[in-house]
């Protein structure tokens, strides 16, 4: 079971610069929480802050009852064997074969022999379709074979934490459809806290239990998927539809102004509708046990289908939505078995029998999805 995060009050500046400050927020055991944010709002340095990397200049980050930024370097260190992170840039060492980047916090962090430290890595490169690349070296595959090298490297340790920093950049849509469904079945099978950010609105809207948005130094908003799919906060609308209308500009703020007459544009080219939508959520593949708490999050759904907008536009900036129109009861029931057509891949019969072993890519892997169950 993973551990619950409790951030309270946090600040962080660099010299003059304030990236963000009195951050409050909560991200629940076992959950997946997306961070959003326009670029250079600090969403890398939140996530170098949890870990303890960066040193906040406020406020508290309670972890397992302790709160870390009040730790001497050597209990940090013990507190760090929590988290598994994917770093944005997978950050693979360059001479070391996958299989050694994967030992590599085994061999740093625990005292476990070479046959236990091959069965770790061989498990974890199994759960991610790795099967078979032990060899080759970063430079040698593709990027999409690296993120997930890099996350079978944040699993090896069995964190309680995982932090992603855009797992998704630089791939393409289906790579990203598998790299999601991965996300979610390694969530109910090893049941860890999740964070992860990502630019990716169409992951943003069907990955996570929680979204939270950075903008403007501060934490806009950060609360349950469905509290901001349907949220009428300007600047959570426009970022959740990727649209230039609203209070996010290109380089700098706009003025109030501006924001008021173009936010009135989108109301009359709507017919006044808010733009809002509840998107079907990703499912854990069907051979995989969901945790109890999926009862829960399908129940706390359903309880809002009255505030759900009729959605219809906010789609339409997504050509991975898999459902043009959420129908306002669209929500799973939690013994539902999951259909395909829950699942952003573009082709549901294409789709190999785990998600987590997307074959082509994986040209030297085996496929073979034997360690996948065993931790369910
Ligand atoms: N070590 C550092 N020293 C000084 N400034 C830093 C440091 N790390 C980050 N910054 C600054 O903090 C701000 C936020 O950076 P950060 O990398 O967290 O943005 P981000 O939200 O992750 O952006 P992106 O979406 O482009 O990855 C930037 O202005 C950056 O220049
Ligand atoms: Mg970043």
């Amino acid at each position: 079971m993973g551990v619950e995060i409790c951030v309270e009050g946090l600040t962080k500046s660099f010299g003059h610069q304030v990236i963000w400050q009195d951050v409050s927020l909560t991200l629940p055991a076992g959950e997946i929480s997306v961070m959003l944010g326009p670029s250079g709002t600090g969403k890398s340095v939140f996530l170098k802050t949890l870990v303890g990397l960066l040193k906040p200049d406020r406020g508290s980050i309670v972890i397992a009852g302790r709160d870390i930024t009040r730790l001497r370097e050597h209990e940090l260190y013990e507190v760090r064997k929590l988290f598994g992170v994917l770093f944005q840039d997978g950050a693979l060492f360059g001479s070391m074969n996958l299989y050694d980047n994967i030992a590599f916090p085994l061999r740093e962090h625990t005292r476990k022999t070479e046959s236990e430290v091959r069965r770790i890595v061989l498990e974890k490169m199994d759960m991610v379709g790795l099967l078979g690349a032990e060899e080759k070296l970063p430079g040698e595959i593709s990027g999409g074979m690296r993120k997930r090298a890099g996350l079978a490297r944040a699993l090896v340790l069995d964190p309680e934490i995982i932090l992603f920093d855009e797992p998704d950049s630089g791939l393409d849509p289906v790579r990203v459809a598998y790299l999601n469904q991965l996300i979610v079945d390694l969530n109910a099978q090893i049941d860890a806290t999740f964070l992860i950010v990502t630019h990716d609105i169409a992951s943003a809207r069907q990955v996570p239990d929680n979204i939270g948005l950075l903008f403007r130094r501060e934490l806009v908003m950060f609360g349950p998927r469905e509290k901001l799919l349907t949220s009428d906060e300007p600047v959570v609308r426009q970022f959740l539809n990727g649209r230039m209308q609203g209070p996010i500009g290109m380089a700098e703020e706009k003025d109030a102004a501006q924001v008021a007459q173009e936010l009135a544009e989108i109301d009359r080219s709507t017919g006044g509708d808010a733009v809002r939508d509840m998107t079907p959520r990703l499912l854990p593949s069907p051979e995989i046990t969901r945790p109890p708490r999926w009862e829960a999050i399908a129940g706390r759904e359903a309880e809002r289908p009255a505030e759900r907008g009729t959605g219809h536009g906010a789609a339409a900036h997504s050509g991975r939505e898999p459902h043009g129109g959420p129908p306002p009861k669209a929500e799973p029931e939690p013994e539902a078995e999951p259909g395909p057509e829950t699942r952003p891949a573009p082709e549901p019969g294409t789709l190999p029998k785990t998600a987590a072993h997307p074959g082509p890519e994986t040209e030297t892997g085996t496929g073979a999805g034997s360690g996948r169950g065993a931790r369910a």
